[in-house]
């Protein structure tokens, strides 16, 4: 079941299970690829996606979308991880879709963990989207304290791809996924806001409680700097696809 209201200019779709909010992204990416077969997807890594994910190699598998011709760009990746690390996003995204999906290895991009130019590496990835034509589907999630890719609260609006210094909270977080916390990286290249709010469409998952306020943040609070999700309403294409644990908070 689908709620669709219109606030602020971001749209929200609520849904009554997290499988079900994530089955609806996974339709909205293959909806992406069915109209332009040639197209650029942008995505995310974290524990939110992973049922979208599932579910896309799921209408993959059963002919509904062919992956062949797209090409894609992740939103981060860590530094100092190389790309067969468990835990990095190169890593996370072979495994978690790549090698599911018909997509071409050569077409899959995320940002070199292992650059010893950072800076060049995020200029040639700015490039990289730029030359591919910019991004038609930008997923992205969300963190608790409104950050979107690694753009921590007081990320510039219109920042570019670059070399950032994680928060103390994020690191903490993600830690779930590493041995332990003194193992997870403390810096990762991350897209910008100002590259992130050029895709042409925005699609943002969230699931669970733990994210609710975050989620009425963005849509209810100041637009802000301070919560970088917040900054979505500039754009004139987001939804923001939640299950009902995260819209709780909503007005
Ligand atoms: C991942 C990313 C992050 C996550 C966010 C939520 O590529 O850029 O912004 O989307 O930290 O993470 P999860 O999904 O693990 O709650």
């Amino acid at each position: 079941m689908t709620v669709e209201t219109e606030s602020n200019s971001i749209n929200v779709a609520i849904f009554s299970t997290a499988e079900e909010a994530s089955r609806e992204v996974a339709r909205r990416i293959a909806g992406a690829v069915n109209r332009r077969p040639d197209g650029v997807l942008g995505l995310a890594t974290g524990g939110t996606p992973v049922t979208a994910y599932q579910a896309l190699i799921g209408m993959y598998r059963d002919g509904k979308v062919d992956f062949s011709n797209i090409r894609t760009f992740n939103l981060d990746e860590y530094i100092g991880l190389p790309p067969d690390h468990p835990q990095s996003f190169r890593h996370f995204m072979d495994q978690q879709l790549f090698q599911s999906i018909n997509v071409d290895p050569e077409r899959t991009f995320v940002p070199d963990g292992l650059a010893s130019d950072v800076a060049q590496a995020c200029s040639q990835y700015e490039a990289m989207i730029r030359d591919a034509g910019g991004i038609d589907l930008q997923l992205l999630g969300i963190g608790h304290n409104g950050h979107i890719a690694f753009n921590e609260p007081g990320s510039a609006a219109d920042s570019r791809t670059r070399q950032v210094a994680l928060t103390d909270e994020t690191i903490e977080n993600n830690a779930r996924f590493f041995e332990s916390i003194d193992q997870v990286p403390r810096h990762a290249i991350t897209m910008g806001i100002g590259t992130i709010l050029e895709a042409r469409e925005i699609v943002l998952l969230a699931l669970g409680e733990g994210k609710a306020e975050a989620v009425a943040k963005m849509v209810h609070g100041p637009i802000t700097e301070q919560h970088p999700a917040s900054l979505l309403r500039r754009h004139r294409n987001v939804t923001a696809v939640l299950d009902a644990a995260a819209a709780r908070r909503l007005a």
